[in-house]
């Protein structure tokens, strides 16, 4: 089930520096959006910007069907969503896309959910599918990374969740200094991280998630990644958002808003 409509702006909210939280009433989004899916977003009125803009479902609330996004503020289509005011509309398409899986027997695995900067949203709709699920709580570790403390987002979220959570910081100032591998370093150096029973969940900037998918084939540790690419159309139709991939013959490419964006990171041809 999919919307394709002007939708009301709820709320509109400072979560971090440059970065807001969209509440948007949309019933078909909040009750079937599905943890690494997204919508597509158009706010102008003219020509500008042409194209619509996808953005990761973070939370549902089919209750009194809203949805929200969290964006950082960085360019012509983010800065035009920040000035939405509750009352305006937005055009909404979604859900789109396929969905991050979760490895069976779901309850046995580890779920390492790893986040980068806005790449956190979709992850804590997964965390919150999990612990509604009834995983074991300390089987969900989470690692959210920003370059700065006043970057990270939903960190609070995933506490309120009570899954197992390290914060890391490129400059220490919060949680551990350096990057999310350098975490996953010394979870596996510390044999946190059975190759057999370990799933590692991925959203982030591209650089992030190729380093995550390398460290995951050296130590044969299963990854799903959530592909950033262009996505001009987000339905199938542009081929803007094609993303390299090896297949038995060779390689080939698929569309990101369709085939994906949750790939399997052996899949994804990095370079
Ligand atoms: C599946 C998916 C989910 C996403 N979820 C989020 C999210 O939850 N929060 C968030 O802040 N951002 C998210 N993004 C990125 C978001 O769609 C925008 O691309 C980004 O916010 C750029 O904003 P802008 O247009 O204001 O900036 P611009 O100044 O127009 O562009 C800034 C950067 O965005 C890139 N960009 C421009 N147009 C597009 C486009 N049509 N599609 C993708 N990237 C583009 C440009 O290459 C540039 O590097 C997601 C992207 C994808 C593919
Ligand atoms: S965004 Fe147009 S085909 Fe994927």
């Amino acid at each position: 089930m999919r919307c394709a409509e002007y939708c009301e702006v709820v709320a509109n909210r400072p979560v971090a520096t440059n970065q807001l939280e969209i509440e948007i009433h949309c019933p078909t989004v909040a009750l079937h959006a599905q943890p690494g899916q997204f919508v597509q977003m158009r706010v102008q009125s003219g020509y500008e910007p042409l194209f619509s803009r996808p953005f990761s479902v973070f939370r549902r609330f089919p209750e009194r069907g809203n949805f929200s996004v969290v964006y950082l503020a960085r360019g012509t289509f983010t800065r035009m969503l920040a000035a939405k005011k509750p009352g305006e509309t937005v055009f909404v398409v979604g859900p789109l896309g396929n969905r991050f899986s979760l490895r069976q027997p779901a309850n046995e695995i580890l779920h390492v959910l790893v986040a980068g900067g806005v790449g956190a949203p979709p992850l804590y709709l997964l965390a919150e599918e999990m612990v509604q699920q009834g995983i074991p709580r300390h089987r969900i570790v989470v690692v959210n990374g920003a370059r700065r403390q006043d970057l990270l987002v939903c960190q609070e979220h995933f506490a309120e969740l009570g899954v197992h959570l390290w914060a890391v910081t490129e400059d220490g100032s919060l949680g551990e200094r350096g990057k999310v591998t350098d975490v996953l370093k010394s979870l596996h150096r510390r044999g946190e991280l059975p190759h057999d029973h370990c799933q590692i969940y991925a959203c982030g900037p591209t650089a992030m998630l190729e380093a995550v998918a390398q460290f995951a084939h050296k130590h044969h540790l299963r990854c799903q990644v959530s592909m950033e690419t262009l996505m001009p159309c987000g339905l199938g139709v542009c081929l803007g958002c094609a993303v390299k991939v090896r297949t038995p013959q060779g390689t080939d490419y698929k569309r990101a808003c369709v085939d994906g964006p949750i790939f399997d990171a052996t899949e994804v041809v990095w370079k």
